[in-house]
């Protein structure tokens, strides 16, 4: 039977790869996103996806969209955690407390308000599939970058919290772990090192890619791959781990 699978911020990004690889594989898809355009364009670029607007840091919206998309796919099996803010970049000291609590509510708040309304649907599912998006930065932390990395931290204890405790129900739990992926989104990172360090952009770029052993960023597509990976009959002993996808990164750049 074909799986039911909601991805949240999916309307861009890394997200938005991982519903297209799932819609081509035969699945039913719903996606969130707070960006309705792109919503639209992504729904006209996948025939069949469903979308509704979600502001993952809103308790209230989390709460209205999660039962939504159990209701329109009919039930569900595949419970992509995406949507994660990138936050302030600065040294813990100068941190806006604000925007560290910005980040926690959608990294880490959202993350587990989707969860805990998707569980009792899971577990109806015959092979419950729960997968969080962490980041390298969770596993090794970045420099100037604490609210990110404390809450991507986070993420991986509540993902191995999570295989834990349902277990008993056939549902699994990973989180993964990119490095850095290729995209506007890195362009964007080198150019403003850049300009902080005076250096140039190709500079900026291998340095970032000297701590990697494949001297290359990751291919958002490679990381959707994984995701139908990990949720299908093939990846059924897989539950509780931290997945790095990073080309071997030794540490956090
Ligand atoms: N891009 C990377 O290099 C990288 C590396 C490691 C981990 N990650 C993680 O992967 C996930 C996706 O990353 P990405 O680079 O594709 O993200 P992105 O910055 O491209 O954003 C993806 C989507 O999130 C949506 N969004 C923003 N705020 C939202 C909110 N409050 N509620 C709902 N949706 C919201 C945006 O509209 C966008 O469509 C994130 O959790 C990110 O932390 C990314």
């Amino acid at each position: 039977m074909a799986q039911k699978v909601l991805i949240t911020a999916a309307a861009s990004g890394i997200g938005r790869e991982i519903a297209r690889a799932f819609s081509s594989a035969g699945a039913a898809v719903f996606i969130t996103d707070i960006n309705t355009q792109a919503l639209d364009t992504a729904q006209k670029e996948m025939p069949g996806l469903l979308i509704k607007m979600c502001d993952n840091s809103k308790r209230s919206d989390i709460e209205a969209t999660v039962p939504a998309a159990i209701e329109a796919l009919g039930g569900l099996d595949v419970l992509i955690n995406n949507a994660g803010l990138s936050g302030p970049t600065a040294p813990v000291e100068q941190i806006d407390p604000d925007q560290w609590e910005a980040v926690m509510a959608i990294d880490l708040t959202g993350t587990f308000n989707v969860t805990r309304l998707a569980i009792p649907q899971l577990k109806k599912s015959a092979a419950g599939s729960i997968i969080i998006m962490s980041s390298l930065g969770g596993r090794f932390g970045y420099p100037n970058r604490s609210p990110y990395c404390v809450a991507k931290a986070g993420l991986i204890a509540f993902a191995k919290t999570l295989a834990i405790e349902l277990g008993d129900y056939n549902i699994r739990a990973n989180a993964i772990a990119p490095g850095a992926v290729g995209g506007e989104r890195i362009e964007n990172v080198l150019a403003g090192r850049a300009k902080v360090s005076g250096k140039s952009v190709d500079q900026e770029r291998a340095s970032m890619l000297a701590i990697q052993s494949l001297k290359r960023f990751v291919d958002p597509k490679d990381i959707a791959s994984l995701c139908l990976f990990l949720t299908s009959d093939a990846g059924k002993s897989i539950s509780g781990q931290v997945i790095p996808i990073d080309n071997d990164a030794l540490k956090a750049s």
